[in-house]
């Protein structure tokens, strides 16, 4: 009708609902279906994100759509590699997770690798940008998670798909993902609309812990805190690995503070040093004094203390207590 892209959403939840019938009724599918299951995907989950299946062809969906497209809306509408004269569909073979907009219509995908003869590179391949698909804007499950972020008045940051099904099978809904590890301020400026607080729940990895720094300096600290996943593990792992419980636990009660986290984070390497230890307490210093109960500037004083060979309690404070005068 009026609006231009009207037509990309239709070809694009045409596309899904393809996807998803190729899913649950090829053999390929079941064997996919197999792959997801192991992975703790059931039929429901699958219905509820409406994750599908690229045929292993070089243009079905292609074929499927191009009679019911006009040629601006094919080419434009990131679903097909234009070549030589000839049109390939950009996803073969692959997992597909449709990815919606905040109002729940399907404006693109990400599709995973799953075979394990599969040599192709990326273990995602995701739709290229169009006119309403910038993944710099777009979270996943944003539309689903929008309710209960609005309600709690706090959001839960994830990295992938696979994290943000973990955590619903865990019972937390009020969770979106940056689909990788890039969080945005026009991510960050959406979700301060609709939520206070935000808890960063990001890989257990040295990406995810220079994301979560990255996040922090981004949303700012006063109103973040980071629920951190151990080392070598994500979200979906740890949930494997304990329970979905134990997921449910560490994102609601694992969670600590920005400095507690800086501390750990910006720890330098040789903190047997004298010098290293000043710059480090001048550094810190500053940080604490900017938090606004006393309490907790106590309690992040004495974590400080605890990995300084040469420093006392009232030396430290008394760096902090500079700052606060200063500020
Ligand atoms: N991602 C991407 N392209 C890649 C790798 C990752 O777009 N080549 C995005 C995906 O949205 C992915 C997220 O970044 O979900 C996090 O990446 P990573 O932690 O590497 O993948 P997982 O989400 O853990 O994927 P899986 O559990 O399926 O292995
Ligand atoms: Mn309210
Ligand atoms: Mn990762
Ligand atoms: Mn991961
Ligand atoms: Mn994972």
């Amino acid at each position: 009708r009026n609006n231009p892209n009207s037509a990309l959403y239709e070809i694009n939840n045409q596309a899904g609902r393809l996807y998803n019938i190729l899913l649950m009724s090829t053999e390929l599918g079941a064997r996919a279906r197999d792959y997801l299951e192991e992975r703790g995907i059931s039929t429901e989950i699958i219905k509820r994100f409406n994750i599908g299946l690229a045929p292993d062809e070089e243009d079905f969906i292609f074929k499927n759509l191009s009679q019911k497209f006009e040629e601006g809306v094919l080419a434009n509408s990131g679903l097909f590699n234009f070549s030589n004269n000839r049109v390939f569909d950009a996803f073969k073979n692959r997992i597909m997770f449709p990815i919606t907009n905040e109002y729940g219509h399907v404006i693109g995908f990400s599709g995973r690798k799953w075979q394990a003869d599969d040599v192709s590179k990326a273990k995602y391949i995701n739709t290229s940008a169009t006119t309403i698909f910038d993944k710099s804007f777009e979270l996943y499950n944003l539309d689903k998670a929008k309710p209960v972020i609005s309600k709690s008045h706090e959001v839960y940051l994830m990295e992938g798909f696979m994290d943000v099904i973990a955590a619903y099978k865990a019972g937390v809904f009020n969770v979106v993902a940056s689909m990788g590890t890039a969080l945005t301020e026009k991510h960050v400026h959406r979700l301060k609309q609709i939520a206070k607080n935000f808890v960063l729940v990001y890989d257990g990895d040295s990406a995810g812990q220079n994301a979560i720094y990255k996040a922090l300096n981004l949303i700012g600290e006063g109103q973040t805190q980071v629920a951190k996943v151990p080392e070598g593990l994500d979200p979906d792992e740890y949930a494997k690995t304990y329970s979905l419980e134990s997921l449910a636990a560490l994102m609601k009660n694992g969670r600590i503070q920005p400095i507690e986290f800086l501390i750990d984070f910006l720890r330098p390497e040789n903190l047997s040093n004298l010098q290293v230890q000043l710059d480090f307490i001048e550094q810190m210093a500053g940080q604490i004094a900017k938090v606004p109960s006393l309490t907790a500037q106590d309690a992040f004083i004495r974590k400080l203390v605890e990995i300084l060979p040469d420093f006392e309690y009232n030396q430290v404070e008394n760096a902090v207590n500079l700052r606060r005068e200063n500020v």
